[in-house]
């Protein structure tokens, strides 16, 4: 996370940034969705901040009558999102808290709230912006309200955000333990280690497809908890393990393993949404052919080379050790290579994303 100074002594202004997080062992289930518990812990590899990141400004002053955000440079409503007036109400009343305790603070808690927010990649595409998104918001809300948070206080306010985003609080390799309180309070992020723990490992985004997923995670991950059987002995019988194994991976830097878990993960995850009734897809044909391209490439050399792993969209998320990056991107570009014209774009990318809702 990254923050500029206060500009004004009476309204005050501070920006920040937050950085992706993309899940090797995947977050899909609530067992809460108000307080956004989930049906099972996860773990994920924060990206370095200079490359997908949240940058969010939040201005705080007297005049604000009402509390407003811009999302991308569009003003969007604050009371039709709940989960947005839910992190400011938290923000607030802990700002509450600290003035009732020491009556010489400023009154910060009743000032309005500006927010502008903005990605430096595409929005809800499955490339984790509600988890940088709102980590950045809960961050820059500490920091303006000056609220005196732990990493796993702000991990917990995140997550009233979006699940994911309490992983984006932390740097290098974070789990999301799942907890077993019913109010949420030990459900909250932890790092498992630090950036520099692992540093030849990097992560390479393959954009297949950059509009908006057709099914929401939010809606996505009910509907698979309430069908799906086979989520369910995901939740009890591989998820305890796997988090334990890729702990370990991690520990030992062993990429083989890690690869091997984090790509078994991917499949299970989308296994899950095709055994949710009706079944989501995600992933594409083009998807598919990039797990085709990674298993070919690990099968003929002697030691796994890549890992593969989708999120709630088509675009793939390559984890290679950065001596393989440079063959592995030769590779992709040969068999995908870059659209020249729109209409080339557009097939490409998904022959079926333009088809209204509803037709198929
Ligand atoms: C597939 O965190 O976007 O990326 O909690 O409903 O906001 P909500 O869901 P969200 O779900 C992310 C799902 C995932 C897997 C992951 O990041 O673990």
């Amino acid at each position: 996370m990254t923050r500029s100074a206060p500009v004004s002594p009476v309204a005050r202004q501070v920006t920040c940034t937050a950085p992706v997080n993309i899940a090797v062992v995947k977050y899909w289930g609530k067992r809460d969705a108000k307080l956004i518990l989930p049906s099972n812990s996860s773990l994920s590899v924060t990206l370095s901040q200079d490359d997908l990141h949240s940058r969010t400004t939040i201005s705080l002053a007297p005049t604000h009558v009402t509390d407003r955000m811009w999302l991308n440079g569009s003003e969007c409503s604050v009371p039709a999102n709940e989960r947005l007036v839910n992190c400011l109400a938290a923000a607030r009343r802990h700002r509450e808290a600290l003035e009732k305790a020491n009556p010489e603070l400023p009154r910060w808690s009743t000032w309005g709230i500006h927010i502008g927010s903005e990605n430096n990649f595409p929005t809800a595409a499955g490339l984790a912006s509600s988890a940088s998104g709102y980590a950045c918001l809960v961050f820059t809300l500490a920091q303006v309200l000056e609220l005196p948070l732990t990493g796993p206080e702000l991990s917990r306010y995140a997550r009233l955000g979006s699940g994911s985003a309490c992983r984006s609080i932390m740097g290098g390799f974070v789990a999301w333990n799942m907890g077993t309180q019913a109010d949420g309070t030990d459900s909250q992020a932890y790092q498992v280690a630090p950036e520099t723990h692992w540093p030849e490992l990097e992560a390479l985004i393959l954009v297949v497809n950059d509009a908006k997923k057709g099914t929401s995670s939010t809606v996505g991950m009910q509907t698979t908890v309430a069908t799906s059987a086979l989520a369910a002995h995901r939740f009890t019988h591989v998820v305890p393990e796997r988090m334990r194994a890729m702990e370990t991976a991690i520990a030992d830097r062993d990429f083989a393993q890690f690869a091997e878990l984090t790509m078994q993960d991917s499949n299970q995850f989308h296994a899950i949404c095709l055994d949710t009734y009706p079944p989501i897809f995600y992933m594409n044909d083009t998807s598919k052919a990039v797990v085709h391209l990674v298993t070919a490439i690990n099968r003929l050399m002697p030691t796994i080379q890549a890992a593969y792993t989708f999120d709630a969209g088509p675009n793939a998320v390559i984890y290679a050790p950065r001596d393989h990056m440079t063959r592995l991107l030769q590779l992709f570009t040969y068999f995908f290579p870059a659209p020249t014209d729109v209409s080339t774009r557009d097939f490409f990318n998904d022959p079926y994303a333009r088809v209204p809702e509803g037709v198929v």
